[in-house]
């Protein structure tokens, strides 16, 4: 997480837009998910402006990189997840949405935990890509990778992690005029 350049200030109409965009490609490519699940918490915004467009049912995943003890890991862990919804996962068509793929390692993570359930077929969906190398590689089983914007290694600074959304916004508009 270079942090050198001035970041990427991302607005909500921007992410109405890109998901408007990648509901459009998701379309076309001829997928048709049973269900969305999210990647907390940065997924759950996007995925409910998706269901708009892609009305499917929402599951929600939690994970963090944080234990009970607030002690930072090397590496994700569960710490909400969906055992309730166990079969409704088997041989279904699982829509992934988080806002960013930056190192990859939530994200592989995660499908690693999803591909248990023995779904039909994993899609991922991403806000935004950072070109960058990665941690992971993805599993051979997701053929199917739909990210709204190619980014470089910046910081995006996501609209609802803003204090004041009108500075936030005006930042934003300062960086497209
Ligand atoms: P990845 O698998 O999606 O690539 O995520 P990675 O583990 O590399 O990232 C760790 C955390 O950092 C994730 O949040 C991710 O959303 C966040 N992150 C990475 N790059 C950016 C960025 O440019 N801007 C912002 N705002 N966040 C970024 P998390 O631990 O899952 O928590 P949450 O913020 O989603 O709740
Ligand atoms: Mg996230």
């Amino acid at each position: 997480m270079k942090q050198e350049r001035q970041p990427l200030y991302v607005t909500y109409q921007d992410v109405h837009r890109l998901i408007k965009k990648l509901a459009g490609q998701v379309n076309a490519s001829g997928f048709v998910p049973d269900v969305i699940v999210a990647i907390g918490s940065g997924g759950f915004i996007p995925a409910r402006i998706l269901k708009s467009f892609v009305n499917r049912p929402i599951y929600a995943v939690g994970i963090s990189y944080y234990g009970v003890a607030d002690q930072h890991r090397n590496k994700p862990s569960k710490i909400q997840w969906i055992d309730e919804v166990r079969q409704n996962l088997h041989d279904k068509k699982i829509l992934l949405i988080d806002e960013v793929d930056d190192s990859r390692a939530t994200l592989g993570y995660c499908i690693g935990e999803l591909l248990e359930y023995n779904p039909k077929e994993i899609a991922v969906l991403v806000l935004h890509n950072k070109e960058k190398q990665k941690d992971v590689e993805f599993p051979a089983e997701i053929t199917r990778y739909f990210a709204g914007a190619q980014v470089e290694d910046i910081w995006i600074k996501y609209p609802w992690d803003a204090m004041d959304i009108d500075e936030h916004d005006a930042l934003a508009h300062s960086q497209t005029t």
